[in-house]
């Protein structure tokens, strides 16, 4: 049996991408921008299947639940694009904790894209492979590169909604604090639906997006941390604050995640600007750092009086065929 195997890491958005501009093909509303995480990823091996039905296991499980469906709801549309009939088995492992807001989905796709690339033979380029993973998850056009990264956004066709890489030589880390490891009660994909449609600050949070995008690009150019790490808890707090103001509100927000945005605060009175905070669909707090300060704003970070993991992850690399198995 012919299969191929890919790793592709997590990714964490600066400035945040919610909401699309077309359901159907999964294009955002808004460009962003993300650092990809090292180590910090999803290996998926695929192999061609002689049945009726693609086939999904995660951590060694069959999946028949959401993650199947979207899972296979894609393969469909890949293979109506590239006209392949046959049927896929993809087998899924990851460091990353499922649906806890920390871009599990977007190393899931990024991977499954790249390795189905060596699969179907497609040779297509890393730009053409982040299209295809865009369809699974728009944050995965992102995790098909290394270090940092945009993503178009806006009323954009198919060919236009694609990832590049962006150099910089800010040497940052991310320091991810894991409150809480379950899954979230309401999953990305419905959250930004009802944001996109009832909340009345989601038009105030397009509209600005454009801005803020400009800015970390400009911050990223001329090596100013500062300047990005405002960019980005200004954005995250918009992402959210336009999540609250929907009739049913939407919290990811719990007091743990609060009481380490604080400590972030307290950091800055007392030490300067050394780090900035960002969150996405989930509980869990990501603290942007210079790699320099990165001990030592752990340390400080991790005495909040509750259990916690603290994981300190440096940029990494994108998307990669790990090996070529024939077995
Ligand atoms: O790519 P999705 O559909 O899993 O949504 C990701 C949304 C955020 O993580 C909150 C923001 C982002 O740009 O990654």
């Amino acid at each position: 049996m012919i299969s191929r195997k890919a790793q592709a890491n997590a990714n964490i958005a600066l400035v945040k991408y919610w909401g699309k501009s077309d359901k159907t093909l999964n294009i955002p509303a808004v460009p962003s921008l993300s650092m990809t995480l090292a180590d910090f990823g999803t290996i998926t091996e695929v192999s061609f299947l002689n049945s009726p039905a693609h086939e999904l296991f995660i951590e060694n499980k069959a999946n028949n639940g959401e993650a199947y469906k979207r899972y296979s709801a894609f393969l469909e549309q890949l293979r109506l694009l590239i006209k392949y009939k046959g049927f896929i088995r993809a087998q899924t492992y990851s460091k990353v904790p499922y649906k806890a807001g920390l871009a599990s989905s977007a190393s899931f796709y990024a991977s499954l894209v790249k390795a189905l690339n060596s699969l179907w033979e497609l040779k297509a380029s890393n730009k053409e492979l982040s299209r295809l993973a865009r369809m699974g998850s728009a944050s995965a056009a992102r995790s098909i590169f290394g270090g940092f990264c945009a993503l178009n956004g806006g009323h954009l066709t198919h060919e236009d909604a694609y990832a590049w890489q962006i150099s910089s030589s800010l040497d940052l880390s991310m320091l991810v604090f894991i409150v809480q490891r379950q899954e979230k009660s309401i999953s990305s994909r419905s959250a930004m639906i009802n944001t996109a449609q009832e909340s009345c600050y989601y038009p105030a949070f397009v509209k600005s997006s454009a801005q803020d995008f400009k800015k970390a690009k400009e911050a990223l150019a001329n090596n100013s941390f500062e300047l990005l790490g405002k960019v980005m808890e200004h954005s995250t707090l918009k992402m959210h604050a336009s999540m609250w103001a929907i009739p049913s509100p939407i919290n990811y927000i719990t007091s743990n995640s609060l009481a380490l945005i604080e400590r972030v605060y307290l950091l800055r009175e007392k030490y300067g600007p050394l780090a900035f905070f960002t969150m996405d669909a989930g509980p869990n707090v990501k603290v942007l750092t210079k790699t320099e300060h990165a001990p030592f704003v752990k340390a400080f970070m991790s005495k909040v009086p509750f259990p916690h993991e603290a994981i300190l992850l440096r940029a990494g690399t994108g998307a990669q065929i790990l090996d070529e198995c024939i077995s």
